[in-house]
Order: structure tokens, then sequence, then C-alpha cells
């Protein structure tokens, strides 16, 4: 898919900005502080509804401004739609997103601070999982949010050390929505990991140029099972355990991600390098499958993603990129790349180089 046209509206640092990209490769450069990053997140919430960079929606107007507009045309092979989205301050001061859903448009952003699900702590993995996942199967997100409820109210009900038969017959009713919900969600992030797996061996040896293996697998704290008894019956285990925590200890919230070169752990014994490597290979591997499930590729939306790799790296990305469908990438590097449209964004402004 590709976007056409974009129109922004008191966006950031854009008190107005209409932008009509190529439909392939985007070199967005500019000094810092000029806007670069505020509009590949623009991109995002046309495209999502959805910010990568903040989930505070108030950060996202102009300052000063009671709200914003993102407008634009997308476009797939069968036809094109305008979408429009609006954040704006209601009566209570409250911020209030709206607009038109589209079930086709998909980004896949990328930054250095995706370095963390490399090298961070399980929290940032199992977000990225999510993530993938998400853009995958379209009701990830709402079992999300159930399953964080009802993992929300039995830890209350733990917390409130009530005797043990009496907490037995409280948490029974919850311990299965926890399973059931649950293991909805591991089933669909274990099939997430599978589709990326399967890219990720191939993406980040052309990042990288060696013929490394790259294995990516999901761990669950409730073991290799995805049945709800299983999970009901783990729980019961752990009982004392969470009872003396005052806490759920297994379950979804618990799992990680193994991500290993050549066999060992990429966060402890990985290079910079490497680490670096497979972060945006791991962002990459998302392409094939999200075409695959939605009908349609992923809008790419590369946030500095040349800066922090050696010019062999810098070129296998420029080439693995280039069998994408529409990129958005940006550099502070006012040199030309050899490829793509170039545009310098400045004071608010983006024109062509
Ligand atoms: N809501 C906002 N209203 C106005 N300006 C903003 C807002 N949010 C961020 N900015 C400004 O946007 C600029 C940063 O833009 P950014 O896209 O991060 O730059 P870069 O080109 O370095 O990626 C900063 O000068 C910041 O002050
Ligand atoms: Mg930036």
């Amino acid at each position: 898919m590709q976007i056409g046209w974009v129109a922004l509206a008191d966006y950031r640092n854009y008190s107005t900005l209409s932008y009509t990209p190529s439909e392939r490769l985007n070199v967005i450069t500019g000094l810092n502080a000029q806007g670069k990053t505020n509009l590949l997140e623009a991109l995002a919430v046309l495209l999502t509804g959805r910010s990568f960079r903040t989930g505070r929606l108030a950060e996202i107007p102009r300052w000063g401004a009671p709200s914003t507009t993102i407008t634009g045309e997308v476009r797939r092979a069968d036809g094109s739609r305008t979408l429009r989205r609006t954040i704006r301050k209601l009566e209570d001061g409250r911020w209030h997103a709206a607009g038109d859903a589209c079930p086709w448009t998909r980004a896949v952003a990328f930054g250095w601070q995706d370095l963390e699900i490399v090298n961070g702590g399980p929290g940032s993995r199992r977000n990225f999982v999510d993530g993938c996942a998400a853009r995958l199967y379209s009701s990830h997100q709402t079992t999300l949010v159930r399953f964080r409820q009802i993992l929300a109210r039995r830890n209350r009900l733990l917390q409130f050390r009530l005797p043990a038969a009496l907490l037995d017959s409280r948490l029974a009713p919850w311990d299965e929505q926890l399973a059931r919900v649950g293991m909805e969600l591991v089933d669909r992030r274990q099939r997430a990991v599978a589709a990326l797996q399967t890219e990720l061996a191939r993406v980040y040896p052309a990042l990288s140029g060696l013929h490394h293996k790259v294995e990516i697998r999901y761990r669950a704290s409730v073991g290799e099972t995805t049945e709800p008894a299983a999970f009901v019956a783990a729980l019961a285990r752990v009982r004392a355990e969470e009872v003396r925590r005052g806490q759920t200890v297994i379950g979804p919230h618990r799992d990680d991600l193994a991500i290993e070169i050549d066999g060992v752990g990429a966060r402890a014994f990985g290079s910079r390098g490497q680490q670096r490597l497979l972060a945006l290979a791991l962002r990459l591997a998302e392409v094939l499958p999200i075409r695959e499930a939605v009908g349609t590729a992923p809008v790419l939306l590369l946030d500095d993603a040349l800066s922090e790799l050696d010019p062999d790296g810098r070129e296998n990305v420029l080439r693995e990129i280039e069998g994408a469908e529409q990129v958005f990438l940006t550099t502070p590097d006012p040199r030309p790349l050899g490829a793509g449209a170039r545009w310098v964004v400045a004071g608010g402004g983006i024109a062509a180089a």
C-alpha cells in the first residue's frame, strides 16, 4: 500500500503541511529538531490512529492549538480511500481522538529505541511481539486489553489476604478467564513469532552480509501448553507464592522471547553492531508476514535507521528496502544516498531537494 498524499493542520511543529510523497523510497533530510520524526509519527497516526512515540494524545497537537487534523489518501491495488483523523480537546480538558478506520492500512515503524527489543528487559520484547501480533491479527489488541483487566482483578483478590478456602472459591472464575484469554494471547504471539522467524532468518544475514543463523523463540512461563486447563493447573501449583507476593506470577505477562545468533543469546553476547542490525532486522522481518495476512504491504517508517551502521550495513539496508513498497527514511545526513526521492524538512515545512 501507499500514502498518496497527506495534509496536516496544527500537528506538532507543523502549522499546516501538505506533502505528496513518492510511491517508493522517500529520503527525508533536515537538521535536528526540524520535524523529521514528527512527520513519520503523523504518517503512522494517519495509517493506524496511533503514535509510535507517545501514548499521550495531548503531546501531539501543536502547542496551544485546541485540535489537530491529519488527512490523507491511502492506496492499494484495488482502489484508494481518503482518511481523516482528529485529536481535539474536550470541554472537560481531556483529549479525544476520532477518525476513519481502514482495515488494510499498516505501518511498521523503526527507531533506535528499538534496540531495547534486543538488549532491554522482557517487557520490551512482549511489547514488540504484541505489536506484531496486532498488525497480523485484528483482534489481538482487544484480547490484550481484556487480559490486563482480568489480571488486575485477580491481583487485587490475591492482595485481600482471604482465608484459603474463600480465596480458592473467589479465584476460580478469574483463573478460568485468565487461562482462556491468556492462552488466546499466547497462541497469537506464538504464531506471530513463527511468521517472523522465517523472515528474520533471511533478513539478518542480508543486513549483516554474513551467514549467521538467527533464531527467535517464544518462551512461555506456563510451559509448552496452550490448553487453558493446563494454565489453571499451573496456577494452582504456584498459589502459595502468589498469595505471598500478592500477584499473578505466571502467564503471558511474564513471558519472554529468546533471540539468538548462532545459538547464543543476542542480549548478553551479541556485539553492539550485531544488536543494532538485529533490532532493524526484527522490524523488517514483519513486512512479508503482514503482506500475506493483510493482502497489501505495510508502509515502512524508518527513523534515522542508517546513522548507527557502518557503510556495508547501510548499503545492505538500502538493498533490502528496495524490495519493500513505500518507505520513508529520515536522515540528518544531507548527502544523497544514490536512491529514492529526496525531501528536506526545515522550520515546519517540506520541499523536494
Ligand atoms: N506539540 C508540539 N507542538 C509544537 N512543537 C512541537 C510539539 N512537539 C514537539 N515539537 C517540536 O518539534 C521539534 C522536534 O521535531 P522532531 O521531529 O523530533 O525533529 P527531528 O527533525 O530531529 O526528528 C522540536 O523542536 C520540538 O520542540
Ligand atoms: Mg528525529
